[in-house]
């Protein structure tokens, strides 16, 4: 049976009981399955050759009735082979699984596909987030194909703009508050809980997590049934990398792979609670209060799913690893510049970190490592028109346009010829 429980003291609750932590003891609640039924269940399904997507999946989800997910084709998104940017690092084979391809531009759309399909099994109306940018898009776009009421919190002014027009465009109701995203998320929290008709779809709702395993379902059906050595993706809340551990261990647990990635969080140096405990080896977090970085998505002081995502560091024997504002930069455009990808700042991170980590010999070059971008470049694109070379400008004429190009002028035909 599917029900929910808690990761630290293991109180199970029912599967449609609306709640977002433990009543016991107050900590973050998981989605569990009997993993022998799931055999079964996928023994006699024809998952294995249908296209790659969230909803291959299925029998993976703890949803009940199949007519009423809500979808946008999410996930299916690439897993690029880069070569030109291996080389470049001095690793042998590195991957680039580009989430930038999901609908709305970010890998959150693999979350909101399942928690908004069981918003609608729970008959809400009404669902919320907190969000640094893409969960808000995410949400409004899949409440608006559910024909659900959107409201958004989102720190003022501190959201790519991409995201806000998404945002606005799917017709959410936008609060913009004058605070970060740790106090966005304690309101909705607070407003989830007070008003129990709005359904919370931050990553605290075990059921939005459940979407993003297939992240990880995919990366080792992309690689024919194999787990990369380690897996490097951004971390702010902490939902993903906890999100996509909970799924390498279950493909592992059913036999589907027969390794484990290490998982390497990488987070921006202002806002890097997680890297700073994994770094001090400590269990616990010390949030940070005034978190910054231009990588905005990954804006975060107070990561809700911190506990979890520790856990899945550890036992996976993974890292993490901060990286500058800089250096987030700098990968963005060496990712574009040599594979063809535009990531948003956030995603350009887990590119960043692998350089880190490889230089400084934490990585080692016969690795095969699968590097997450988790949004697409074109949500954020104020940051590269304040960082790049201005384009030339000319006059519409072919004199100055080879001028500037500094191309020779041709030899005259009568010379060629004569
Ligand atoms: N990358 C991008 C592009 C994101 O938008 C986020 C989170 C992350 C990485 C980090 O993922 O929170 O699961 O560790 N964005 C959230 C939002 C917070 O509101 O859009 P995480």
């Amino acid at each position: 049976m599917i029900h929910q429980a808690c990761i630290a003291c293991g109180e199970k609750y029912g599967a449609d009981e609306i709640l977002y932590s433990c009543r016991r003891c107050g900590d973050l609640l998981e989605v569990k399955y009997d993993y022998d039924v799931m055999e079964e269940k996928l023994k006699k399904s024809d998952w294995q050759s249908l296209p790659l997507s969230v909803w291959r999946y299925k029998d993976f989800m703890p949803i009940k009735v199949s007519s009423k997910i809500v979808s946008l084709n999410e996930g299916g998104t690439g897993l690029h082979s880069c070569q030109r940017l291996a080389n470049l690092l001095g690793v042998k084979q590195l991957y680039v699984k580009n989430e930038g391809e999901n609908p709305t531009g970010s890998f959150k759309d693999r979350g909101m596909t399942v928690g908004v399909t069981k918003a609608v099994e729970l008959n809400m109306e009404t669902v919320i987030c907190a969000s640094t940018g893409n969960t808000s898009a995410s949400l409004a776009a899949y409440a608006a194909k559910a024909g659900l009421q959107c409201i958004v919190l989102i720190p003022s002014g501190k959201i790519a703009y991409g995201k806000l027009a998404q945002a606005m465009v799917y017709g959410a109701k936008i609060v913009q508050i004058r605070g970060n995203f740790d106090q966005a998320l304690k309101m909705v929290l607070e407003l989830s809980e007070k008003h129990r008709e709005i359904y919370l779809l931050n990553s605290i709702n075990p059921y939005r997590l459940e979407g993003q395993r297939s992240l990880a379902y995919e990366i080792c059906d992309q690689l024919n049934r194999e787990a990369p050595d380690r897996v490097i993706l951004p971390v702010g809340n902490a939902g993903n990398i906890s999100a996509m551990w909970k799924g390498f261990t279950e493909f592992h647990k059913l036999g589907l792979i027969n390794k484990l990635p290490k998982m390497t969080g990488i987070q921006a140096e202002g806002a890097a609670p997680i890297a700073q405990a994994i770094k001090k080896g400590s269990n616990e977090i010390v949030p940070i209060d005034q978190p910054e970085t231009i990588a905005t998505a990954i804006r975060i002081g107070a990561p809700v799913s911190w506990k979890k995502a520790i856990r899945a560091i550890g036992e996976s024997k993974g890292t993490a690893e901060t990286v500058t504002d800089e250096e987030i930069l700098e990968a963005q455009k060496m990712l574009a510049r040599s594979e063809g990808l535009f990531v948003e700042p956030a995603s350009a991170s887990s590119i960043a970190g692998l350089k880190k980590l490889f230089e400084s010999g934490k990585i080692d070059e016969d690795e095969v490592v699968v590097c997450v971008t988790t949004g697409h470049g074109l949500k954020d694109p104020d940051i590269i028109m304040k960082i790049s070379e201005k384009p030339f400008e000319v006059d519409a004429e072919m004199v100055s346009i080879e001028k500037l190009l500094g191309l020779t002028l041709p030899i005259p035909a009568t010379m060629v010829s004569g």
